[in-house]
């Protein structure tokens, strides 16, 4: 799997892959990423990158050209846009998404990006939840860390994406190491006396209940999965 981003501001994402299991990953050769800057393709005298909205507006909207250069020269990829209007991006997406060769992230800044550019090139655009960043490096990352997470080999035991929250719609149960006791809070017992079945089985009822506190939608949307399979 390759990653390419397409930003003003690749400093931004280079670092993340610096580090922990994303390190060790790129290292493993399990994937790989690369930048282009539109900057670089800008066909002006002063590498400007954005003009003024047609029609008015404040701020500055991401020129055509720039962008159709820098894409025009990839084949067979998948070009994702974040956008707080794209559609929300799920767990669903990254295990889909990390089957593919190579993704194209193109990373919006200042008003957006000249819609020509997303009607050309985009395959999928996606938010990462209803709130306004400043640009669209940090949601690249976020996505490109849930899908490479999803490549073979990256976790190195493949049982934590089976159990883990959003897989079954259910959250994951709470979790708790040593010591047993700390300021006064204990380890719920039976995860102290080794009976596996027993633990699955109060695991599942955490996961219930939690999952009916935080999102009661999910729970619907796990019960109406386990009907339809029963
Ligand atoms: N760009 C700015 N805000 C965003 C969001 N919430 N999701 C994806 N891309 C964005």
């Amino acid at each position: 799997m390759r990653f390419t981003y397409v930003t003003l501001f690749p400093q931004l994402i280079e670092g993340y892959f610096q580090d922990s299991i994303m390190k060790r990953a790129l290292q493993a050769g399990l994937f790989s990423f690369d930048f282009c800057d539109p900057r670089d393709y800008a066909a002006n005298k002063h590498a400007k990158v954005d003009d003024t909205a047609a029609g008015g507006g404040a701020g500055m909207v991401m020129m055509s050209q720039p962008l159709f250069d820098v894409l025009a020269q990839f084949e067979d990829t998948t070009v994702i846009f974040p956008t707080p209007v794209g559609k929300p991006f799920t767990q669903n997406d990254a295990k889909r998404l990390a089957r593919k060769k190579h993704i194209v992230f193109v990373s919006g800044r200042y008003e957006g990006i000249d819609e020509r550019v997303i009607e050309h090139f985009a395959d999928e655009l996606f938010s990462i939840g209803d709130y306004v960043l400043t640009g669209g490096e940090l949601p690249s990352l976020v996505m490109s860390d849930a899908i490479a997470r999803n490549i073979d080999g990256v976790l190195g035991n493949r049982e934590s994406l089976v159990t883990e929250s959003f897989e079954t719609y259910l959250l994951e149960a709470p979790s708790f190491t040593k010591p047993a006791v700390y300021e006064g809070m204990g380890t719920p017992s039976e995860f102290l006396k080794g009976n596996h079945s027993k633990i699955t089985a109060l695991k599942f009822a955490l996961s219930t209940a939690k999952t009916q506190y935080f999102r009661p939608g999910q729970l619907i949307q796990h019960n109406k999965r386990t009907t339809y399979e029963k």
